[in-house]
């Protein structure tokens, strides 16, 4: 689908993107750099940078592939410190990079939920925290009185509960309350907005293949509220809606893309009966307890 937004929108921005390289962030790395951007890549696989870099670069985006992890402090500060020497500044960092795996607690061991935080939670902090140098108001190549974007990729999960990921929901709400706080803190000293992304099913990525397996997929159409998976594009669309001057005002919020799922409920009653119901309800109530209708006492 044609992207909404003019294409200069992030012309001239430098974008860093952990877990850019495949999935949700590939697809936000490509509309960012297809809207101006230059764009860098961190992850922990060579061949897939590699690949996704080739991938932008044929499409005529400036793109670089650092490896990295960003559980490794000294990683974090090697690839923010890579971007900057490359294209001479830092705009955007989308913290995309994430753990999943469907497990019950039981089966859960302390460190398999440790490792799911030190990735989402911890490796957020860490990465924002590197990146605040070139980030705020006045840093080396960006403008006095103007700060950058921290995008951070979120879940509903924690919103309610979800069975099978007490580690990712509890590592979510982290990186959301991650959020508001940078944003409080970082809006107010440094001009960066921080803000996130909160994701639904999306079709076609690493995590709905994992999560959701084939035959759940048609099941999960039927309960969905749009009757639909989402597209990787709709999550990069409203990444291109928070990192351009149309989100401008936006700061310390998590926008949900997720077609209303996480407020739906199953329907337990037809819509019809409902209908049926309440119509005699009605009638019921314009009658009096002696049957003759209130109207004509
Ligand atoms: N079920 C239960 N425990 C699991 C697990 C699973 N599927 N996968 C990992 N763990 C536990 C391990 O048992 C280990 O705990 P232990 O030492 O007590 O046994 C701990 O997690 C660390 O595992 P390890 O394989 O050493 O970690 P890793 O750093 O190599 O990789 C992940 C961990 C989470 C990154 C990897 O399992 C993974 O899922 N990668 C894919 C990322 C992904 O799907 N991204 C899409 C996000 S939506």
């Amino acid at each position: 689908m044609e992207s909404p937004f003019k294409a200069d929108v992030l012309k001239g921005k430098v974008a860093l993107l952990t877990g850019g390289g495949s999935g949700i962030g590939f697809e936000i790395s490509t509309q960012f750099g297809r809207h101006g951007a230059a764009v860098a890549i961190m992850g922990r696989r060579r061949q897939v940078l590699d690949d996704a870099v080739a991938a932008l670069r044929s499409q005529g985006i400036q793109a670089i592939g650092i490896e990295g992890d960003v559980r490794k402090q000294e990683d974090a500060a090697r690839v923010v410190a890579t971007v900057f020497k490359h294209f001479g500044r830092l705009d955007i960092l989308v913290n995309g990079a994430a753990g999943n795996f469907l497990v019950s607690p039981e089966d859960l061991s302390p460190n398999g939920f440790r490792t799911v935080l030190d990735i989402d939670s911890v490796g957020t902090y860490t990465m924002c925290h590197e990146a605040l140098k070139y980030l705020k108001k006045g840093a080396p190549g960006k403008e006095e009185s103007t700060g950058g974007l921290i995008l951070n990729i979120s879940a509903t999960l924690h919103y309610t509960a979800a069975w099978y990921q007490i580690h990712v929901s509890a590592a979510k709400a982290a990186v959301d309350s991650l959020t508001r706080s940078l944003a409080l803190e970082w809006g107010t000293d440094y001009d960066i907005r921080v803000n996130g992304i909160a994701p639904g099913p999306i079709e076609g990525t690493p995590g709905t293949r994992k999560l959701v397996p084939e035959e759940m997929k048609s099941k999960t159409r039927e309960f969905m509220p749009l009757f639909k998976l989402g597209d990787k594009w709709d999550i990069a669309m409203a990444a291109l809606y928070l990192a351009s001057d149309a989100g401008k005002y936006v700061n310390g919020t998590t926008v949900i893309v997720d077609g209303g799922l996480w407020l739906s409920r199953p329907r337990h009653i037809p819509k019809e009966e409902v209908k049926q119901l309440s119509r005699l309800v009605e009638k019921k109530s314009r009658t009096s307890p002696t049957g003759i209708p209130s109207s004509k006492l």
